[in-house]
C-alpha cells in the first residue's frame, strides 16, 4: 500500500493529511502556523503520522500547499491552494461547481467544471472584510472564542446591521454596540451576515453554480454556513474534514505523482 500526504501551511493554521491508494484519509493533523512557519508544518505531519503509526519513510509523496507552502521542507513538491481546495473539494462532493474557502485570512471563490477543471477563481484582495480575520476582531472584542461564535451568534432574534466594511473598525463598532445595549448574540450575528455578504460577492464573481462546497475553518463555524446559505440561497456542502480540503487536494496530487512515476518505470 502506497501512501501521500499533503501539507496545508495557512496563513493562521496548518493542516496535514495522509491519503491510502483509495483517496481516503487514513491520518490528519491541524496545529496553529504561529510565527515558526517550518515547525508548524514538520508537527502537523508528524501528528497526522502518528495518527496510523506511520514513519515519515512511508510516505512515499509530499505535496505543500497554503501560503507557507515553501516552508514545508520535507515536501516533494508544492501546488496552488487554489487547485488543492478545488481538487479536495470535487473528491469529498463529486458534483461541486462552485467552492468558497473561508480561512483565517482569505476568502476565496473557485468555479470548477462539471470534470473538475479550474474554470475562474478570485480572492478578496487587501481587504480582510469578509473573511476570517473579521470574526478574529469579533471575537476578540467580545471576548467569546472563535469556536463559540457560531452558536452565540444563532440565538439572535434582532440582528444588528453592521455598516463597517472594514476590520480595523469591527472591533470599535461591536464595542459601541455594546455600549448601546445591544445584545451579544444580536451583535455577532449582525456580524456574520455582514461577512456573508462580502463573501456572496466573490462568490457571484465567479457563478454561483449548483452544488457549491464551503471549504477552509470558516465552514466549522454553524452560524456562518447559515448566514451564507440565507444569503447565496442554496445549501452547502460541509463536512467535518472541511477545513482539511487544501490539504486533502495536495495528498491527491501528490498521489498522482506517485502513480505517475509507476508508470513511467513500467514504460522504460
Ligand atoms: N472550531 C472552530 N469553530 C469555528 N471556527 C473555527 C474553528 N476552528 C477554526 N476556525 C476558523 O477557521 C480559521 C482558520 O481557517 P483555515 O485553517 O482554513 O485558515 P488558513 O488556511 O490558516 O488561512 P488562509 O487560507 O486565509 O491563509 C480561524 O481563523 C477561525 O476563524
Ligand atoms: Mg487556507
Amino acid at each position: 500500500m502506497a501512501y501521500a500526504a499533503g501539507v496545508d501551511v495557512g496563513s493562521t493554521q496548518t493542516k496535514a493529511v495522509v491519503i491510502d491508494e483509495d483517496g481516503a484519509i487514513i491520518g490528519r493533523a491541524l496545529v496553529d502556523t504561529g510565527a515558526n512557519v517550518i515547525q508548524a508544518a514538520q508537527d502537523a505531519f508528524d501528528k497526522a503520522l502518528r495518527e496510523r503509526g506511520l514513519s515519515e519513510q512511508e510516505v512515499e509523496y509530499v505535496i505543500g500547499t497554503g501560503y507557507g507552502r515553501y516552508r514545508v521542507t520535507f515536501g516533494n513538491d508544492q501546488v496552488t491552494e487554489i487547485s488543492c481546495h478545488a481538487r479536495g473539494a470535487v473528491h469529498l462532493f463529486p458534483k461541486t461547481r462552485t467552492v468558497v474557502d473561508m480561512g483565517g485570512q482569505d476568502t476565496k471563490a473557485i468555479l470548477v467544471s462539471e470534470t473538475g477543471e479550474i474554470v475562474d477563481f478570485c480572492m478578496n484582495d487587501k481587504c480582510a472584510a469578509g473573511t476570517g480575520r473579521f470574526l478574529g476582531a469579533a471575537s476578540a472584542a467580545l471576548d467569546i472564542p472563535l469556536s463559540d461564535l457560531g452558536d452565540v451568534a444563532l440565538k439572535s432574534s434582532h440582528p444588528v446591521k453592521i455598516s463597517t466594511t472594514c476590520t480595523v473598525f469591527a472591533e470599535s463598532e461591536v464595542l459601541s454596540w455594546l455600549g448601546k445595549g445591544k445584545k451579544i448574540e444580536d451583535i455577532l450575528w449582525g456580524v456574520h451576515k455582514s461577512i456573508a455578504v462580502r463573501s456572496s460577492g466573490l462568490m457571484r464573481r465567479v457563478g454561483v453554480e449548483d452544488e457549491v462546497t464551503f471549504t477552509g475553518g470558516v465552514s466549522r463555524n454553524t452560524a456562518m454556513v447559515e448566514a451564507l446559505e440565507q444569503r447565496v440561497g442554496v445549501k452547502l456542502n460541509v463536512s467535518d474534514d472541511c477545513q482539511y480540503i487544501g490539504a486533502l487536494g495536495a495528498a491527491l496530487f501528490a498521489m498522482d505523482r506517485i502513480r505517475a512515476g509507476r508508470t513511467s518505470k513500467e514504460a522504460s
